[in-house]
Parts: structure tokens; sequence; C-alpha cells
């Protein structure tokens, strides 16, 4: 079973939203997957996603109220197959903690891996509007169904 491990700034929006996307539709399509988020800070350690990440996901009719942030730890590398980033920032943030050739490989910017959208980072929704939450859904959606096509 395949391991995905995905990580943001907070995890408090785009990771845990990702997280519960890519849990939910593994479901659906009866795909065995372990999913996990982090952040590459710890500001949020273990809090809840952020009450608009939670209200926009529970809209689509996902739950994510059982998450908690934590930071990323050097020993996610061993542990997961995937180091989904949603950021280039995420990318040289975990690229600099990495110390070996397969570690680095394993991290990969969602958006470039398993998008078709031009678009290639997450955008933070953080200090915007609700509504960029909603763009944050779709962006990860999409990808999710293209990452889970080709696992
Ligand atoms: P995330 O968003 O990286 O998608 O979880 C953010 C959450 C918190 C902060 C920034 C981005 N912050 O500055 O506390």
């Amino acid at each position: 079973m395949k391991n995905v491990l995905m990580v943001c700034l907070g995890n408090i929006c785009r990771s845990p939203m990702a997280e519960g996307i890519l849990r939910a539709k593994a479901k659906e399509r009866n795909i065995a997957i372990s999913t996990d988020s982090a952040g590459t800070s710890s500001w949020h350690q273990g809090e809840k996603a952020d009450a608009r990440a939670r209200e926009t996901m529970r809209s689509k009719g996902i739950a994510i109220d059982d998450l908690r942030s934590r930071p990323f730890s050097p020993e996610d590398f061993d542990l997961f197959d995937y180091i989904f980033v949603m950021d280039r920032k995420n990318f040289a943030d975990i690229f600099d903690l990495a110390k070996t050739e397969a570690h680095k490989q394993k991290i990969k910017l969602y958006l470039e891996e398993s998008s078709a959208t031009k678009v290639k980072e997450v955008p933070d929704p953080y200090y915007g509007e609700d509504d960029g939450f909603e763009v944050v859904y779709e962006l990860l959606v999409e990808a999710t169904h293209r990452f889970l096509d080709r696992i």
C-alpha cells in the first residue's frame, strides 16, 4: 500500500484539504492508500484545520475534522513513498532537509506531478478571501483524480 504525505506551510489549509480529498476519493474508488499531511512550520501544531478549509470541505461532503497539524519531520522521508508539496517554497524547505538522492526524488509539486492545469502551485488561501479555499479545492480535486488514475 502506498503512503502519501501532503505538505504545506501551516498544515491547516492546503495540505489537510489535499489529504482529505485524497482519502475520500481513494475510498470512493476502492483504492487502498495511506495518507497524512504535515507543515514546513510548527506554528499550528496540534490545531484542527482552518475553519474555512473545514467548511469548504464539508460543503463537498468531505469531513476533515479529525486532522491535526504537525510539523514535517526528516523521518517522514523514510515513512512515505510520495511527498507532495503545495508550492515551490515548501519544495525548497523540504529539499533542504533531504540527505539522500532517494529522499530528494520523493519530493514533488503535487500539481506539477498530477495536474493538467497550467497552475503548478496551490495558492496559499490563508490571508485571502474565502473563495480562495474553493480555488484550492478545485485544483486539488483535479490533481487527485489524475494521481489516482496512474497509481
Ligand atoms: P497552509 O496555509 O500552509 O495552506 O496551511 C497557511 C496557514 C497558516 C499560515 C500561513 C499559511 N500562517 O502564517 O500562520
